[in-house]
């Protein structure tokens, strides 16, 4: 297949790509600069310059791909671009360009996805945008619950959907449980939190003693299950996360552990939200238990890393291998502390 990957460089992105290369698929990655374009090639792609909220841009890049002789067109459109802050205090021009990145990059992406004659066209989304309010388990016939920062996504899915329908292509909404990974900008910054004592447990109730359990996804498996809605024949919405929605104190409890940190300790989250973003809080307080049953069922589909324990096993020795974590006489440390994504390491 001929697959026209947005967001290509992204950390979901440039493991798709590499994944799709894998299977022998013709990848045409979204890039935005010089170090987008390593990137992708790096894994496998080719690079093709454009912005998702530029559609003439789009119809370039999807068009001049493959090199003299090959053909335009493509089989299939993948939306995994997003501009979600990960800086210490975003502002609301910060979350807005992320909702135009959601929302404006659907309606060009589906548009140029039907140009260019894609059968099927895959739309990343969270699931936490139909958590339950009473903090219960939910699935995909769960009504949506966004919040303000979750709203675009919500959008951005019904524009892919409605597309399909209007234009005649499958479309497929992957609602993703929390993405970790060594490269993730979130997951490192608990992890030099967590060094530096700084990291609270933030929990509901008046003493922060109540857990929410958290759906997570490494996003190696995030790769895989897109190249399997990239690849498959099924179509519409599907939650994908790991075996074991995990609770708060339990996921920093166990990166803690693998640090050799100070255990972090626990906060309410009045409190928290005075000590770390105020976005991140909600994420980290408010439960998203669900699974994954009927995108396994359909797409024949299985994480490698079906718990938060064997995943961050691997994002640690990850760190420690490729020196982002130096072992000293008094513990870890991190190596250029500051640098967020490692943009590009696969
Ligand atoms: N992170 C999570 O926990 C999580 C969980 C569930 C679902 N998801 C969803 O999964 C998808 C991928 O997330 P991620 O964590 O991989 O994101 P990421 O690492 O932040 O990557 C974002 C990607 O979007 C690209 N991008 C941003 N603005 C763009 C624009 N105007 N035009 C073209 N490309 C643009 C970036 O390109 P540059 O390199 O050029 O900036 C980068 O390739 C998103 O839809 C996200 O909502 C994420």
């Amino acid at each position: 297949m001929r697959v026209f990957v947005a967001g290509a460089t992204g950390v979901l992105g440039h493991r798709l790509v590499s994944e799709l290369a894998d299977r022998d698929h013709e990848v045409l990655g979204l890039t935005r600069d010089d170090s987008g374009d390593r990137v992708v090639e790096e894994a496998g792609g080719v690079p093709r310059r454009g912005d998702v909220l530029d559609r003439e841009s789009l119809r370039e890049a999807c068009a001049s791909g493959g090199g003299p002789g090959a053909e335009n067109g493509v089989d299939a459109v993948v939306h995994a671009a997003t501009a979600i802050p990960t800086g210490e205090s975003p502002t609301a021009d910060d979350w807005e360009r992320n909702d135009r990145v959601r929302r404006e990059g659907a309606r060009n992406l589906t548009a140029v996805a039907s140009e260019a004659g894609a059968d099927r066209f895959v739309q990343a989304s969270v699931v936490w945008l139909a958590r339950r309010p009473d903090g219960s388990a939910f699935d995909e016939s769960a009504d949506p619950n966004p919040d303000p920062t979750t709203q675009s996504a919500l959008d951005a899915e019904r524009i892919a959907r409605e597309a399909g329908r209007a234009e005649g292509f499958e479309s497929v909404v992957l609602r993703c449980g929390f993405f970790y990974a060594h490269d993730s900008a979130h997951v490192r910054t608990f992890g030099e939190r967590l060094l530096d004592g700084e990291m609270p447990i933030p929990g509901g109730g008046l003493l922060g003693r109540r857990d929410a359990d958290l759906s997570l996804l490494h996003a190696d498996d995030a790769a895989t299950a897109f190249a399997a809605a990239v690849e498959g024949d099924a179509a519409g919405l599907y939650h994908v996360v790991d075996d074991d929605p995990v609770a708060t104190a339990t996921l920093l409890g166990a990166l803690a552990d693998r640090l050799d940190a100070p255990d972090p300790r626990r906060v309410p989250r009045w409190l928290a939200k005075h000590l770390a973003d105020e976005d991140v809080i909600r994420l980290l307080t408010n439960p998203m238990p669900t699974s994954a049953g009927p995108f396994r069922r359909d797409f024949d589909w299985e994480p490698e890393y079906p718990t938060y324990r064997e995943g961050l096993d691997a994002v640690v020795r990850r760190w420690r291998a490729d020196g982002t974590l130096v072992e000293t006489p008094d513990g870890y440390e991190w190596r250029g502390k500051g640098k967020t994504r490692p943009k590009g390491e696969a």
